[in-house]
Order: C-alpha cells, then sequence, then structure tokens
C-alpha cells in the first residue's frame, strides 16, 4: 500500500491572559451580547508578556507534544509553520523555533496563506512523508494576532485572538493520514482582508503608523459572504469525491471565525451538530492556530480510523479543505 501522512501527535497552546468580551466593551463600542450572538466568541487569549512572539506560542505546543511521545527534537527533519505574524519579516519563524525546541537537523520555513495557513502546511508536509524522504515532520499554525489588532477598532478587535497549533507527521502505510484535498486561492480577495502596510508595497514609515496601516483591515461582510459559500463549497466537494456521506463523516474540524460560517459548512454537508467541532468561544479566531488547536482540544475523542474533514477559508483569499483518517 502507498504512503500516507499521518498525525501521530497533536500540540496546543494559548496564553494565559484572558480577554473577555467584557474587556472589550471597555475598549470599543461593542457589547458581550452582540459578539456572541454575531461571532460565537466569548474570550480569547492575548500574549502580553515583553519579549515573546509567535515562536513562543509554538514552542509551547510543540515541546509538550514531543515530551509526550518520547520523541528527541534533533530527529525532526523538517519544520513548517503557517503564521502570518512571523517574529521578523525575516528569518522564517520556523527557523526560531527550530533554534528554540533543538531541532539542529531540520531545515525549516514559513507558509504564509493567513487562516487557511495550516491547511496549506499541512498539505506541504504530507507530500514530503509521502516522497519517502521524510519520516518527521513538524507543521505548525501560530499566530500572534494581537501584534497587528487596532484595539479601537471594533470590527476586527472582537474576532481574533493569539495561540498554537502543531502536528507531527509521519509515514503510515495501512491507508491512515491525509488522503485527499482541495486548496484554493484568489488574489483579487486581498483588497478585503489584509494587514496594508509593513511590506514592500508600504514599506514602514511615520506616515503609516499614523494612518494605522499596520493593522488588520478587513471588511467583514464581504469576506463573511466569500466564506460562508466557499467554505461550504469545498467541504462539500471533498466529501463527495471521496465517497464519504454524512453518515461516514466523523467530525468537521472548521476553522474558527465564526460561528455563522462553520453552521453553515455543517448545514451544507448534512452532519450532525455532534460531529461539529468548536472551540471558537474560548479562543476566537487564531488564523493559523485555529484548526491544529482544534485537533488538540479534541483530541481524545477521536478513534483510529475516524474520517476527518477540515476546512478553512481566509485572507488572500485563501480556502480549501483536507480529508484524513485518524491514525491513533
Ligand atoms: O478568518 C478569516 C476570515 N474572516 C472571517 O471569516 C470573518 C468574516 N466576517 C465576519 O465574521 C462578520 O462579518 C463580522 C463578525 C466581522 C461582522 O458581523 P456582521 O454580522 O457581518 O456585521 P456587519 O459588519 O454587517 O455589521 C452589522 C452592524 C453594523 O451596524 P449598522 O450599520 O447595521 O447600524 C455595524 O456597525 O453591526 C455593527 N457592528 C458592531 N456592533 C457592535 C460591527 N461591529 C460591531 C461590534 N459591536 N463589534
Amino acid at each position: 500500500m502507498s504512503i500516507h501522512a499521518a498525525i501521530t501527535g497533536v500540540g496546543g497552546y494559548v496564553p494565559d491572559n484572558i480577554l473577555s468580551n467584557k474587556d472589550l466593551e471597555k475598549l470599543v463600542d461593542t457589547t458581550d451580547e452582540w459578539i456572541r450572538t454575531r461571532t460565537g466568541i466569548e474570550e480569547r487569549h492575548i500574549l502580553n508578556e515583553a519579549g515573546k512572539a509567535t515562536s513562543d506560542l509554538a514552542v509551547g505546543a510543540i515541546l509538550p507534544m514531543l515530551a509526550k511521545k518520547n520523541i528527541d527534537p534533533l530527529d525532526i527533519e523538517v519544520i513548517i509553520c503557517a503564521t502570518v505574524t512571523g517574529d521578523y519579516v525575516f528569518p522564517a519563524t520556523a527557523n526560531v523555533i527550530a533554534d528554540k525546541i533543538g531541532a539542529k537537523n531540520a531545515w525549516s520555513f514559513d507558509i504564509g496563506a493567513a487562516c487557511s495557513g495550516f491547511l496549506y502546511a499541512l498539505e506541504t508536509g504530507a507530500r514530503f512523508i509521502e516522497s519517502g524522504k521524510y519520516t518527521k515532520v513538524l507543521v505548525i499554525g501560530a499566530d500572534k494576532m494581537s501584534a497587528i489588532i487596532d484595539y479601537t477598532d471594533r470590527n476586527t478587535c472582537i474576532i481574533f485572538g493569539d495561540g498554537a497549533g502543531c502536528v507531527l507527521l509521519e509515514p503510515n502505510s495501512e491507508g491512515f493520514g491525509v488522503l485527499d484535498s482541495k486548496l484554493h486561492s484568489d488574489g483579487s480577495g486581498r483588497e478585503f482582508l489584509q494587514q496594508p502596510a509593513g511590506g514592500s508595497l508600504l514599506p514602514p514609515s511615520v506616515e503609516t503608523v499614523e494612518a494605522r496601516k499596520h493593522y488588520v483591515y478587513q471588511e467583514g461582510k464581504t469576506v463573511f459572504k466569500f466564506a460562508v459559500t466557499n467554505m461550504a463549497d469545498v467541504s462539500y466537494e471533498v466529501m463527495n469525491r471521496n465517497d464519504l456521506t454524512s453518515e461516514t463523516v466523523d467530525w468537521l474540524v472548521p476553522h474558527q471565525a465564526n460561528l455563522r460560517i462553520i453552521d453553515a459548512t455543517a448545514e451544507r454537508m448534512g452532519l450532525d451538530k455532534s460531529k461539529v467541532l468548536i472551540n471558537i468561544q474560548k479562543y476566537g479566531n487564531t488564523t493559523a492556530g485555529t484548526l491544529p488547536l482544534c485537533l488538540y482540544d479534541f483530541e481524545s475523542r477521536f478513534k483510529k480510523g475516524d474520517n476527518l474533514i477540515l476546512s478553512t477559508f481566509g485572507g488572500g483569499f485563501t480556502w480549501g479543505a483536507i480529508y484524513l483518517k485518524w491514525a491513533y
């Protein structure tokens, strides 16, 4: 049987400090009730320790996972970190993570696909495993969104939080692991969700800072419209083309951006609510962190052979779904 990339371990980490809806009521013109009913979010975690960055969130997820699995960091061969809030513009945050965890034999790089980053990284990592050349690939989704959120903008500050998750990929020849994927991007969507300044188009200047252009800009309604349609469609497509049904899909692991988007996706797939994994209320949208954090939170529910559909939509636009069979 051919080699698939199986998830053999998961890790997750959020910082201790909590920013609740009530806290946000003091910062912007909003209410706990509005946030709950429009998004499903109750609180989010914020990394507010000086000198700590996205790599520290990732390390908080990785080290306990490696310890639990009794894996030496020196055995990791490739590290892929999905993030849009890297510690630096360069070097890659994955390089920093490798250094901090002592993965001296790994080569490492970042993937930037906003909220779809983890799925893009998982797809990439899976191909490395399937090539037969690599046997231990670490795939991370991590974002310190609070570094790029404007806490005077009620359109964005209520949604995002900080967090990280990771998975270890190893080869499996018994039919478990990543079995199918369908990923998309459409760069014409960039105007609706972006961090306008800080890149080569609009390098940092006094003007860009004064105009608050280093913060996330989102046209929420438009993004919502695209997200609802595309996340639901791609999840349905991946389910169908693998001859899965609402009965045989065991779990939907959806990007946690808005409960209403998750509900629409589950409805399109005809899934019972009990199969839809939701932790948005605790963390908000941690961008690349949502999917691995969800796997981490619900790991104890998965049984060997369970059919999981992971799906997402995010900035770019980027979106997609992955079908995998749980391996343990
Ligand atoms: O993960 C990456 C992809 N991102 C997403 O998937 C996010 C997609 N978008 C969304 O989740 C939603 O669009 C939001 C949660 C951002 C906004 O929810 P909405 O239901 O689309 O609200 P809206 O922007 O249509 O605004 C409705 C009303 C407006 O007032 P009027 O014009 O009807 O009087 C807004 O000004 O709600 C107002 N509003 C707020 N009120 C209280 C907007 N934000 C807030 C707020 N608190 N925080």
